[in-house]
């Protein structure tokens, strides 16, 4: 079933439970989920009042739509 997950954030979730951080993904677009992989520098330019609906691969944006909330 597809669905439309809306994800605020630009940048990874740093978590630290062992000796060396780990970078949960916050923005969705990483190809190698839960993980960062550094795909969220392609929000730096995205605009705060627009939702952005990327296809299937997460990769490119299909739909831009002005965020109502
Ligand atoms: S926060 Fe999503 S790829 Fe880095």
């Amino acid at each position: 079933m597809p669905r439309l997950v809306r994800h605020d954030h630009t940048g990874p979730i740093k978590i630290e439970p062992q000796d060396k951080p780990i970078f949960i993904c916050g923005c969705g677009l990483t190809q190698n989920f839960p993980f960062c992989d550094g795909t969220h520098k392609q929000c730096a330019s995205e605009d705060p009042k627009t939702v952005y609906v990327y296809d299937d691969t997460r990769t490119k944006v299909i739909e831009e739509r002005p965020d109502s909330e």
